[in-house]
């Protein structure tokens, strides 16, 4: 077999078989198959799309392409979590601990921010001292000690995909639906999970900009999972606006806290996703009859405390301090605080997402290019979101910065980002549909 032949064969758009897929990406991730050549077959791939069977064979490929987490010596229900990005997107460092709470068991491997949306390994490390990158050993006896580890994808899983996604980053190949299920679905079917809730997210501020778009994904991705055993739910939610009120990493860990700790000012629509999420890992681990039991269970656990008692305890065994979990407002501040007025009076009718993520990222909280460094301090917090009434003159949000000229500059880009109106806005739900879920 040679990679030219498969090449060609993609490029006037016919089928691979499963043993053309396997030699193409095996070979690829041992350096067998240079980047070239992968480049134009993923370029191929993005014009003429995979069928589901060679969908199937490329996520079974990527998943062979190194080593399975074996979570056989876990005491607890496995459950694993998945959020295809977004702005203001906190949600897996309030479900975790929420589901580990009640014995729920979550090797969870999560990624970094890149471009306009951020990243739980960024927001995790914020609070100093955090340690993400774990053998996989240490996952395991972590999860089996704790009940819950949040680290970075260790180095020997799904190795194809690592090379695969930073290449596609490369050439304009991110988006294709079976690409981006394949990738996704390797990690979560080597990460070893039984059962995996997917988010979804549709909107101006998603991979996904529209409800047909993302239904296709998420029902592609189930259908991969139940291929290889898995019990998979997907929740379809909406990334046209920002999702809570804190863009960046310390203010969203602030976030987070403020949900675990059951505060009354923490956004409505990040609440409701989070209980939704809870409710469906309840319900596909087997703790939860149906997702309104499942969801008065996730309550409980933040009513109680236990919930941000096991965030708490996941940073400490990970080295970090829980601190600044405990004592948010002791958190190191950024140096230039700037607040965005006004300009008119209406009622806010859109928040650009992605503008608002674009914006984070230039004052410090996100990378353009996976070697920047970040600012844990930077980002914004939205004083006014959709639905409020904003009157000329009041702070619709803050910047968080260390530069002032970065502050000055990326001020217009938020007040753009921010759509007034004279009547209130359609009211619209987080939740635009949940799929496997019933
Ligand atoms: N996230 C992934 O892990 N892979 C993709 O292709 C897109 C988003």
């Amino acid at each position: 077999m040679r990679a030219i032949d498969i090449l060609r064969k993609k490029r006037i758009g016919q089928v691979h078989t499963q043993e053309e897929i396997r030699f193409l990406v095996l070979n690829y991730a041992q350096g067998c198959i240079p980047d070239y050549q992968m480049s134009a077959w993923l370029m191929a791939v993005v014009w003429h799309g995979l069928t589901e069977a060679e969908t199937f064979a490329l996520t079974a490929a990527m998943v062979a392409s190194g080593e399975t987490l074996d979570l056989s010596s876990i005491p607890g229900p496995c459950v694993d979590k998945h959020s295809t990005g977004g702005v203001g997107d906190k949600t897996t460092l309030a479900v975790v601990p929420i589901l580990a709470a009640t014995g729920v068991c979550l090797p969870k491997m999560s990624g970094r921010g890149l471009g306009h949306t951020g990243g739980t390994l960024d927001k995790l490390e914020s609070l100093g001292g955090t340690r993400t990158a774990f053998e996989t050993a240490e996952i395991l006896d972590q999860v089996r000690s704790i009940g819950a580890c949040l680290c970075a994808q260790t180095e020997h899983l799904v190795p194809a995909d690592r090379k695969m996604y930073a290449l596609r980053d490369a050439t304009a190949t991110v988006q294709s639906l079976p690409l981006i299920a394949a990738s996704i679905m390797s990690k979560k079917i080597a990460g070893g999970c039984p059962s995996i809730v997917l988010d979804v997210k549709v909107g101006g501020g998603a991979f996904m900009k529209t409800l047909p778009e993302a239904r296709a994904l998420a029902q592609l991705m189930i259908k991969i999972g139940e291929a290889h055993g898995r019990r998979v739910a997907a929740v379809l939610s909406d990334m046209d606006a920002p999702l809570g009120y804190n863009i960046g990493n310390l203010v969203e860990m602030r976030e987070v806290v403020m949900l675990l700790q059951n505060n009354p000012w923490v956004e409505p629509r990040l609440k409701e996703l989070v209980l939704l999420l809870c409710a469906a890992g309840f319900y596909l681990a087997g703790q939860a009859r149906t997702l309104a039991e499942g969801k008065i269970l996730a309550e409980e656990q933040i009513v109680s405390g236990a919930a941000f008692e096991k965030l708490c305890r996941i940073v400490q065994y990970q080295g970090g301090s829980s601190n600044y979990l405990q004592h948010p407002l002791q958190a190191p501040c950024a140096r230039v605080k700037w607040d965005i007025k006004a300009t008119c009076s209406g009622y806010v009718q859109h928040v650009d997402a992605e503008a608002i993520g674009l914006a984070a990222m230039r004052l410090g909280a996100g990378r353009a290019q996976q070697e920047d460094r970040i600012d844990p301090a930077a980002g914004i917090v939205l004083r006014q979101t959709v639905g409020q009434y904003a009157a000329e003159g009041t702070a619709v949000a803050t910047l968080y910065t260390a530069d002032e000229s970065i502050a000055r500059q990326t001020a217009p880009q938020v007040w753009e980002a921010f759509t007034l109106a004279a009547k209130p806005p359609v009211p619209k739900s987080v939740i635009y549909e949940t799929i496997g879920l019933t």
